[in-house]
């Protein structure tokens, strides 16, 4: 007989107490997901959350990188990830050999890279950023300083636009969800919607931003949207987001922006790898677990510290 998803929740429920974890997970998870979490945020805030955890054990509800970044910032606790498999559009586009590569071709160049990257790549990178801080992250360094920013060309290019900046060399790569929004689809929906707010992630391509009223990360979308007093929101990021906008402002609209011609909503085909089935079994196995070289750590780490430093 099939598990049905209360069971599969109660038994979450004890095995977190059991083995002493903590569930994280990004708000572009399945509902199911995001209900059996502790802690539920953006790429930033779900970083900054894993170093203040007391318990020996975090289970990551989301993609690799994420686990990965929690391990780099928490050495001693095990890492658990449900779909090691859960990668990144992001992440896949940029090697950290080829990075090195890149990095040794353009000397003097500092490097800032986005959250969505492989342990390997943080080892390359001097300074980490999220969709949340990386226009701060980017004034905070010399304006004459050159840099190079991966992998995300959208972001890149939006931080770009923002600072006036033309010392930044973007690397080529982008997130197949974001970059797939259909511009005529939004058009459309802004015509038959024409009171309603546009809230759009800077992931998404420049002539998509461009029919934003607000820009930002899933948090910062998510507080625009508590803020303002519109009350129906079109939103162009992955629709996972919709189950906490629907949960903390259930009196407003959300309409998930369409993708690309008749393929209906934009999922995070990897976020969504991440299933109650998945959970339970990785926290009954304690496995899979996120395991790197120190030295690779080490070197990941000092990036994203120098991060979070920047408020
Ligand atoms: P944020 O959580 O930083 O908004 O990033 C979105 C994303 O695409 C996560 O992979
Ligand atoms: Fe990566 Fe895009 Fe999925 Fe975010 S939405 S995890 S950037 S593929």
């Amino acid at each position: 007989m099939a598990t049905s998803r209360q069971q599969l929740m109660d038994r979450i429920a004890e095995l977190k107490k059991e083995k002493g974890a903590v569930i994280l997970a990004h708000y572009y998870t399945n509902p199911e997901v995001q209900a059996v979490a502790d802690f539920l945020g953006d790429s930033l805030a779900l970083a900054v959350k894993a170093q203040s955890i007391a318990e020996p054990v975090i289970l990551f509800a989301g993609v690799h990188f994420m686990a990965e970044t929690a391990k780099v910032l928490c050495p001693d606790k095990k890492v658990l990830i449900p779909c090691p498999e859960a990668s990144c559009s992001l992440a896949e586009s940029c090697r950290a050999e080829e990075l090195a590569r890149f990095k040794a071709e353009h000397p003097g160049h500092l490097v800032v890279s986005y959250v969505n990257t492989t342990v390997g790549v943080k080892a390359h990178t001097d300074i980490c950023c999220t969709s949340s801080n990386a226009l701060q992250v980017v004034e905070s360094i010399p304006a004459e300083q050159p840099i190079i920013f991966a992998p995300d060309r959208n972001l890149g290019s939006y931080i770009k636009r923002l600072t006036g900046r033309e010392n930044m060399l973007l690397w080529d790569g982008a997130c197949h969800v974001h970059e797939e929004f259909s511009l005529e689809g939004l058009r459309k929906l802004k015509l038959q919607y024409p009171e309603a707010r546009v809230v759009v992630h800077p992931e998404c391509r420049a002539a998509v931003v461009a029919e934003a009223d607000f820009v930002g990360s899933t948090a910062a979308i998510l507080d625009y949207c508590a803020r303002s007093d519109a009350r129906r929101f079109i939103v162009v990021t992955e629709p996972g987001i919709l189950t906490e906008m629907q949960k903390r402002m259930p009196e407003k609209e959300f309409i998930p922006a369409p993708g690309a011609e008749a393929a209906g909503c934009n999922n995070c085909n990897y976020m969504k790898m991440v299933t109650l089935e998945n959970i339970v079994s990785c926290l009954e196995n304690e496995g899979p677990e996120i395991e790197m070289e120190e030295s690779v750590r080490e070197a990941a780490e000092r990036s994203i510290l120098n991060m979070i430093a920047i408020k």
